[in-house]
């Protein structure tokens, strides 16, 4: 079978123009989850046009979902009768995100069957903050070969504390309390924005959820009853594709309006670039990025949980500092194995040494040249988009299914802005 593979030449050539941001993929997939909460219709809006949406459409419709495309961005989905409980294994062991549909079949069938979530490796990437929450609300655990089989006649309501921050815990946690019998407190919750708008949506359904954005949020359970039909979903723009344009930008020089985007979602990852000599102006869904001059080194680059500077931009802001003039330590908090993507910048010239497996220094500026390389992950592999299109000569970039899980046909909006980059079948 062929492979997809892009094909980038490099060069120093500023960037012009402006760049549409799409949907979130962490968002719109945590809401195509919450359609199995409701009878009735939902209503999707601005969707990204990529694999892992199209995966989760494959597992809905697998457990009887219904759904219907209402052209470009919109669909409608049509959870009223679901009449499977098994999370199809193909499909969700290679997407962590499918654990966020566990708990709505849960609650829906009394009983629900799904493999270790896959994924991105990013480290361990364990489950145990899900089995401590649908345990401590009343569900059994057991093991059906290498598969999770959680049942419950009745989830009841529990005050769960997160032991550390997690994002799909929390979200899974919220979507599963929303049908229980009582009153479920999640305390140490995650704030990406994603989770005040999936409680938003679910309120606007006739959920009652209070404090989505905070430590805490409060759930009071329907005792089964389901959710009413009518609400929109519509995807939040992506904050990572928007953050990762912009440390394109940044990296190779030029001016670019990047649209369709919320800058306060991303405010300490531009009050970076500002730090290391790169203008940035905001409005309300669109930012100007423009670098001349020469980058500046920054102390640290240190990863945290929402508001803090996200992990899935820590990649792509190594390449920027790859061009910096001095020394930059990037701390990796979060994941134990996000970092092994430096070799193969190393490889293209790159002068990054890994202290340990949370940080690296990275020395510049270096030179970049191409060559051919593999995307290790979704967000690693934008960001070797990004290294190629700063190196001298040609790369050829392959494993790129897991480019397209999370962003829509790059190469397509890249090349408007003056990148010189092409898909081949093989
Ligand atoms: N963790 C546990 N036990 C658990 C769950 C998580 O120890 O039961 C650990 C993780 O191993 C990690 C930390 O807790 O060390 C935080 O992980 P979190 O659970 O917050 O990550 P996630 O929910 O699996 C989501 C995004 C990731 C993003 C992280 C952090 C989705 C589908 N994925 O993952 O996005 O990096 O939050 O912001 O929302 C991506 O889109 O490419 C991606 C990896």
């Amino acid at each position: 079978m062929a492979h997809p593979t892009l094909f980038i030449t490099g060069s120093s050539k500023p960037l012009h123009g402006s760049i549409e941001v799409r949907g979130a993929k962490n968002d719109i997939l945590k809401g195509l989850a919450a359609s199995l909460l409701v009878s009735g219709k939902v209503a999707y809006t601005n969707i990204p046009h990529i694999e892992d949406v199209d995966r989760t459409l494959e597992l809905l419709e697998s457990l009887g979902v219904s759904v219907h495309s209402d052209g470009a961005r919109k669909m409608t989905v049509d959870a009223s009768h679901i009449n499977g409980h098994i999370l199809r294994r193909d499909i969700a062991e290679q997407m962590r995100a499918s654990i966020v549909l566990a708990g709505p079949v849960l609650a829906r069938k009394g009983r629900v069957r799904f493999p270790f979530p896959g994924g991105c490796v990013l480290g361990k990437r364990p489950i145990d903050l899900f089995m401590n929450g649908w345990r401590a609300m009343g569900a059994r655990v057991r093991m059906i070969g290498d598969e999770y089989e959680f049942s419950a006649r009745k989830l009841k309501g529990a005050d769960i504390t997160f032991y550390k921050v997690s994002v799909t815990g929390t979200e899974a946690m919220m979507l599963t309390a929303v049908l229980a019998h009582g009153t479920t407190v999640l305390r140490n919750a995650a704030l990406e924005p994603e989770i005040p708008h999936l409680a938003d949506f679910l309120n606007a359904s006739g959920a009652r959820i209070v404090g989505a954005g905070t430590p805490t949020i409060t759930i009071e359970g329907t005792g089964g009853q389901l959710l009413k039909g009518g609400a929109t979903f519509e995807t939040l723009p992506d904050r990572i594709e928007a953050g990762s344009f912009a440390a394109l930008v940044a990296a190779r020089g030029g001016k670019v309006k990047i649209t369709h985007c919320n800058p306060e979602h991303l405010a300490v990852p531009i009050e970076i670039l500002r730090e290391i000599g790169v203008r940035v102006t905001t409005g309300k869904d669109f930012m100007i990025v423009e670098r001349a001059g020469k980058l500046k080194p920054i102390d640290i680059i240190k990863t945290r949980e929402y508001p803090g500077f996200p992990t899935d931009l820590q990649a792509p802001f190594a390449i920027i500092m790859t061009q910096a003039h001095g020394a930059s330590l990037i701390f990796e908090t979060i994941f134990e194995g996000r970092m092994v993507f430096i070799d193969d910048l190393n490889r293209m010239g790159a002068y990054i040494t890994m202290c340990d497996p949370h940080r690296i220094l990275v020395n510049g500026p270096t030179e970049l040249q191409g060559r051919r390389m593999e995307s290790p992950d979704i967000r690693a592999g934008l960001a070797f988009v990004i290294a190629a299109a700063i190196a001298k000569g040609h790369t050829i970039l392959e494993g790129i299914y897991k480019i397209d899980r999370g962003y829509e046909k790059i190469e397509q909006r890249l090349r408007r802005i003056g990148v010189d980059i092409g898909r081949k079948k093989s």
